[in-house]
């Protein structure tokens, strides 16, 4: 009997989470089927509750509902506890379990995909929103040698590093306070590409053989991206690869077995023009 998922947000329709859920699903012989679902902006709860009711097994969950979920959920994974925001529901039971597979997306992508491990790396974390919420433990766990945080409104980013006060490494700043210091992995979870601005950074600040990384993902690199090969960095990569990862731990959380993510993303790249790797030597 096939088991039903979806995704919920407000939008959806620009989601490409069914066609990475078919194939994973085509891959791994898994019998389930996967829907967007639009909820209505104040109705989060009905939507999952009736889609719950009719038999479905789980959600993702999408913006701008990943703290609703986080309260809907009746158990948390320490991923979602740490993020204090839910991307995955899974209904077992009588219990809603909420789980966050973000961090873990982007930490695999950063790994895996893109062979920049992380251990001992000077790390620039930009927003300190839910995006940037949802990432920071797993980076942290991945010990870098440095993870500053910046962000336009310095108080949202010093509330974030002091969660990791004790561990040393972890430190908040404004753009202006960067100047004169240097990263090898600057990470954009700011939500300023969707506006088409650019957080202010101080010039000089990728090292050499530095990877710019933007969360969002879109057919053409993002203006942080064409900023940052400008201003020296070596390497820029897209959240396409994120996504497909965090799909897969999500996968992985429903049905207990892992997909192959390689030629899932593959697949998607190769219905853009290939720019993830444009600025490598
Ligand atoms: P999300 O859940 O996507 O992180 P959010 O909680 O609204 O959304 O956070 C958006 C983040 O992007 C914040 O860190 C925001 O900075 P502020 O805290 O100062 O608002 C950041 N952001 C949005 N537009 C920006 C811009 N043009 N330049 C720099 N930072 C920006």
């Amino acid at each position: 009997m096939t088991d039903h998922y979806a995704v919920v947000g407000n939008p959806v329709a620009h989601s490409v989470s069914p066609l990475i859920h078919a194939q994973f699903a085509l891959q791994t012989g898994e019998d389930i089927d996967y829907v967007k679902l639009l909820a209505p902006l104040d109705g989060f709860a009905e939507c999952v509750a009736q889609f719950r009711a009719s038999g479905g097994k789980g959600v993702n969950v999408t913006l701008p509902f990943k703290i609703e979920a986080y309260r809907l959920a009746t158990r948390l994974n320490p991923a979602a506890q740490q993020a204090q925001a839910v991307n995955t529901l899974k209904f077992e039971g009588n219990d809603i379990i909420g789980d966050n597979t973000d961090g873990r997306g982007l930490t695999r992508d950063l790994e895996v995909n893109l062979g920049f491990a992380i251990a001992g790396r000077r790390v620039l974390l930009m927003g300190a929103g839910g995006a940037a919420q949802g990432v920071l433990a797993p980076l942290f766990a991945q010990k870098p040698a440095v993870l500053m945080i910046a962000n336009r409104t310095l108080a949202r980013a010093q509330t974030l590093a002091d969660s990791f006060e004790r561990s040393g490494c972890c430190a908040a700043a404004s753009y202006e306070a960067l100047a004169g210091s240097q990263f090898d992995l600057v990470i954009n979870a700011t939500s300023a590409s969707v506006a088409g601005a650019l957080p202010p950074l101080p010039p000089r600040l990728y090292a050499s053989g530095a990877l710019a990384y933007d969360m969002m993902y879109a057919a053409e690199p993002t203006l942080f991206l064409r900023s940052a090969l400008a201003c020296g960095a070596a390497r820029i990569a897209d959240g396409i690869g994120m996504l497909v990862e965090q799909a897969a731990v999500s996968f992985q959380v429903w049905r207990g077995v892992c997909p192959d993510t390689k030629p899932v993303l593959e697949k998607l790249k190769g219905e853009r023009p290939d720019w993830r790797n444009a600025g490598q030597p």
